[in-house]
């Protein structure tokens, strides 16, 4: 009988609930108002020839190189940043490894570094999923060969600060470190090019969030040339689609779209989490398109009653020291406003009372 790898067979599986996603979708953390006008076009141009052509990387990667002020041997472009991390994974992990990551955080890294026969370890978040740099540096071993971290995190919003990413990247030169920054845009910090100090350092970045892109399926992977270029030989030279290879110069070029839409979700995290505050609902600063907020027992009700109200939010109570929590991604200002409303009306009709009056 045919039977998978045992690193595969004791893989959990992870089903994103995409079912039903009728309403206001802010549960996934995507662009709530979709791609620039301008990438659409670009799209509706494509010509059958185009699609009948095997799709070519290289000029494109180019392009996000000038973009990103590196080289274009510095970058490789993924099929999302799910597939930049399944690539680090299978360069640099073998069975006998082992891969830290920090909890709770984006459910890929565990499978994709589990997948290779590593050993995943996870380093429990401090209070407040404070960044916990000596707990993940106290489980660093000879067999240490990958270090994820999400920069903000999902599903909590909160950052590590930058040193203490670039100290533990120091720290551990046997192992690769990936930096993913796939809210970037929402909160402006990078360690972009500290690659060229800290040779194994990676980051990654998505067009699947500030961009609109996700469903193009485009990310980015960078870092020190000589190390991306043992990346790419693991990945195929059609790895991301023409479409979207076709779409992402024009999505570049219209920087002006992607500034109003960052700018509307950073207002609208703050009136979010003003509101939170009004409520007396714990919540957790986020520097991302969404913040995670604690309901305890009222969680499940919380999500109905919005759902009720045409807003889908998501269910986090299954991460770690996440029971009883909600996270919300932002929307436009016209979406905030809906949300808030729905918000006010549900925390009234679950019976919580204004802590702070408006
Ligand atoms: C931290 C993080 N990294 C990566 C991804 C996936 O990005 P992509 O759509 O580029 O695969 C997500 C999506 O939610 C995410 O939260």
């Amino acid at each position: 009988m045919l039977e998978a790898r045992e690193a595969v067979r004791n893989l959990p599986t992870y089903h994103p609930p995409l079912g039903g996603r009728d309403g206001l979708r802010l549960d996934f953390n995507e662009n709530t108002v979709g791609c620039s006008p301008r990438v659409l076009a670009r799209l509706r141009e494509i010509t059958a020839e185009e699609i009948a052509c095997y799709p070519e990387r290289v000029p494109i990667e180019t392009v996000v190189a000038d973009f990103l002020g590196i080289k274009a041997n510095e970058l490789l472009l993924t099929n999302g940043v799910d597939e930049a991390i399944h690539l680090l994974c299978e360069t640099f992990l073998q069975a006998g490894d082992e891969a830290l990551i920090v909890v709770p955080t984006f459910a890929m890294y565990q499978i994709s570094a589990a997948a290779t026969g590593a050993r995943v370890i996870t380093v429990p978040a401090g209070a407040d999923f404070q960044f916990p740099a000596a707990d993940l540096l106290s489980q660093v071993t000879p067999r240490t060969r990958l270090i994820v971290v999400a920069n903000p995190n999902n599903p909590t919003g909160t950052v590590a600060e930058p040193a203490s990413l670039l100290e533990i990247a120091e720290h551990v030169p046997q192992a690769a470190i990936l930096v993913d920054e796939a809210y970037f845009e929402f909160y402006g910090q990078t360690l972009l090019a500290q690659w060229r100090s800290i040779p194994n350092l990676f980051v990654a970045r998505t067009f699947s969030k500030a961009y609109g892109l996700a469903g193009l399926r485009v990310g980015v992977l960078t870092g020190n040339a000589e190390y991306i270029s043992m990346v790419s030989k693991v990945s195929s030279p059609y790895n991301v689609n023409g479409v979207a290879l076709a779409c992402l110069p024009t999505a570049l070029a219209d920087q002006d779209y992607v500034n109003q839409y960052v700018n509307q979700i950073r207002q609208g995290r703050e009136e979010l989490q003003r509101e939170f505050a009004r409520w007396g609902v714990r919540y957790w600063p986020s520097q991302a398109n969404f913040v995670l907020a604690s309901f305890g027992q009222s969680k499940t009700a919380l999500i109905q009653s919005m759902r009720s109200r045409g807003i889908l939010v998501r269910d986090r109570s299954g991460d770690y020291g996440c029971e009883g929590c909600v996270r919300i991604t932002l929307g436009n200002t016209e979406q905030t406003a809906r949300l808030l409303q729905a918000l006010r009306e549900t925390l009234a009709e679950l019976g919580v009372k204004e802590v702070i009056a408006k």
